[in-house]
């Protein structure tokens, strides 16, 4: 029997049109812009601003437009993957409220929580999806209202996230190595108390007095995070190439999460790629948390050729962290 792979057919995304940048920073925390440009990459992001305005109304603008590029209608998803640590509401999922919004009748869905890391294992998810035979179209949906659950007066992460969010449609393909080859996705729930929201879920549920100690928003110990994320990207990202023969002139691109410009740096050169095959859009997006990497694909599509290889690579809070190796499947 010919074996079934998947492939990413289409990309959409969308970012808000208001910018935040290190100079409006500096008027609502004690920060500047050479220390942020300096020590994390970022200029500005985006924030989605407007009453009632949650992920998945990002979502609707970038499936649409996904749906056009690639001729088909939402009635066509068989599945939903709606990676998001900023959904909605806890409950529905957004995959259902997105479902809804863009009149996918005949998809099933669900939301998939892994922060940073999220888009990757919505990949891998997908890809299995697809390769049991069964679905043919596969919607992973990456993306978060980082905005709604920052302090602003924090400096320690306001500076650091921004909202956006990006999807893609997976298809199968007998085609021989194309598509997702291969991953290597990882969690170590020892690294929970490093990066999190203190309140809002079941431990904690929300009270005024874990609202005024601020504990619904992001929390995070940064040089702790800094620390696991620097080796955890490069490990996997070394692992990945080593377990399929991939030397550095074999990739096209690397797709890394974009947390600090340093933690990619490090990455890059584990990998010994030079800059010009790094995907960067930390500078003026920041950190989108499930956002990135799609929104990087987004970016870039027109520049990727069928046949290029491509690393896509990501540590988030949990901790979860992993990469994934593509083979590009389409011209644009
Ligand atoms: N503006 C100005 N100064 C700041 C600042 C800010 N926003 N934040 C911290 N500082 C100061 C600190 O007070 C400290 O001053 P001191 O030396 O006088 O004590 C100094 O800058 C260095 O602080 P430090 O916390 O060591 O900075 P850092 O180099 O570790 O950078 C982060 C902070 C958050 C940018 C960095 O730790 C980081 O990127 N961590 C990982 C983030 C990440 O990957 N998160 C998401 C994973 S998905």
């Amino acid at each position: 029997m010919t074996k079934i792979s998947a492939a990413i057919t289409a990309v959409g995304g969308y970012v808000p049109p208001d910018v935040l940048t290190n100079l409006d920073l500096e008027k609502m925390v004690d920060t500047n812009d050479e220390w942020i440009l300096s020590r994390t990459g970022i200029k500005e992001r985006r924030i989605l601003k407007g009453e009632g305005l949650a992920t998945s109304d990002m979502a609707v603008e970038a499936v649409n437009e996904l749906l056009r590029k690639r001729g088909i209608t939402a009635n066509d998803l068989d599945l939903i993957i709606f990676c998001t640590v900023t959904g909605d509401k806890i409950f529905p999922s957004s995959a259902c409220i997105l479902a809804d919004k863009i009149g996918a009748k005949n998809a099933f869905g669900y939301d998939l929580s892994a922060a940073c890391s999220g888009f990757l294992f919505g990949l891998e998810t997908a890809t299995r999806f697809i390769e049991c035979g069964r679905y043919k179209n596969v919607l992973v949906v990456g993306g978060d209202k980082m905005s709604s659950i920052i302090d602003y007066t924090d400096r320690n992460t306001c500076i650091i996230f921004g909202d956006g969010l990006g999807c893609v449609l997976l298809e199968p393909t007998e085609e021989e190595n194309i598509g997702v080859i291969d991953s290597v996705l990882k969690i170590d729930g020892s690294g929970r108390n490093f990066l999190y929201q203190k309140a809002g879920g079941s431990q904690y549920p929300p009270t005024h007095e874990t609202i005024d100690a601020r504990e619904h928003f992001v929390y995070q110990d940064g040089k702790t995070v800094f620390k696991f994320a620097v080796t955890g990207m490069a490990d996997v990202s070394a692992q990945i190439m080593e377990r399929n023969n991939l030397t550095a002139d074999d990739i096209a691109w690397l797709v890394p999460h974009q947390a600090n410009l340093r933690i990619i740096d490090a990455t890059a050169e584990r990998m010994g790629l030079g800059k010009d095959k790094v995907m960067i859009n930390i500078d003026h997006f920041g950190n989108t948390t499930n956002g990135t990497l799609p929104l990087l694909l987004w970016e870039w599509e027109k520049k990727l050729k069928k046949g290029d290889n491509l690393v896509l690579a990501a540590f988030g809070g949990g901790f979860t962290w992993g990469a994934i190796y593509i083979k590009w499947a389409y011209n644009s």
